[in-house]
């Protein structure tokens, strides 16, 4: 179980510090399937940085399984079991495919047929990528795939997948939501997704709303979807409130 106490983080400006998470608190329970939507720029890649402890918490706690972990670096929060695919995944030039799999494996000799079968899960043709190189040459859509064979292949207990539907087109989406489906079945992992996509929503055990940095709602999709379906969000500019239209330029 992944529990996010109390967390908020700011950035730095010139003078000031820019709040950008405010006192979000939400678990990840064993075994479930937790979606984190809301408008763009509301602090959810933010938030899924802090998971992986690329970024440190100004306060709150972060805690898997019971432990603290709100301390440890990148690589010792993926030893304890917690991976990620990232909004916009990492090329590694000079590694294969294959590599990269047996790496995320943590097997090295992790056979060919095994690491053909995470790629064909991704709804990638095996024998055509597993021994191309994770470089420029691979499209956007090709690369988020390669990324999510990975999670698979790294098989942990808390995987987390930051917009996977993007660049993904409309006729592989269908497969990436079975990818997940069979993920949560096959596994006892649990599994959070930032998503913009209904689709995702509605595979959901429960659904996390933020905005502004906040939790807006939180709840199972039945009582999550009827609400976000209807809601918009107004968009406002700070500065032009606070001074008015003609002090703003
Ligand atoms: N290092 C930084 N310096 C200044 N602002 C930042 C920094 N990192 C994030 N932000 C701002 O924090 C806000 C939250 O960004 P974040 O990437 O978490 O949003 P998001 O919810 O993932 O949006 P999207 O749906 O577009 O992916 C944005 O306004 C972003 O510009
Ligand atoms: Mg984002």
């Amino acid at each position: 179980m992944l529990e996010l106490k109390n967390i908020s983080f700011g950035v730095e400006n010139e003078d000031s510090t820019k709040e950008i998470i405010k006192d979000v608190s939400f678990i990840v329970p064993d075994e479930k399937f937790v979606v984190i939507t809301g408008p763009n720029g509301g602090g959810k890649s933010t938030l899924a940085r802090l998971i992986m402890g690329i970024e440190k918490p100004s306060s709150g706690h972060i805690y898997l399984d019971g432990q603290d972990i709100t301390g440890l670096g990148i690589t010792e929060r993926a030893r304890l079991g917690i991976s990620f695919a990232l909004q916009q995944p990492v090329r590694f030039k000079g590694i294969h495919v294959v590599d990269l799999l047996r790496l995320a494996s943590g097997n090295p000799k992790l056979s060919v047929g095994d690491a053909c079968e995470y790629l064909s899960a991704v709804g990638l043709c095996a024998r055509d990528y597993i021994n191309r190189e994770v470089n420029a040459s691979l499209s956007g859509g090709e690369m988020k795939r390669i990324e999510i064979a990975t999670v698979l292949a790294r098989g942990t207990t808390l995987s987390v997948f930051d917009e996977p539907e993007a660049g993904i087109d409309l006729w592989s989406f269908q497969s990436l939501i079975q990818v997940f489906e069979n993920m949560q079945k096959r596994s006892h992992a649990s599994i959070l997704i930032i998503s913009h996509q209904e689709r995702i929503l509605e595979i959901a055990d429960s659904i996390l709303l933020i905005a502004e940095g906040r939790v807006r709602g939180q709840g199972s999709k039945e009582e999550m979807l009827p609400e976000l379906m209807k809601s918009t969000v107004p968009v406002t500019c700070n500065r032009i409130l606070e001074g008015g239209v003609n002090n703003a330029d």
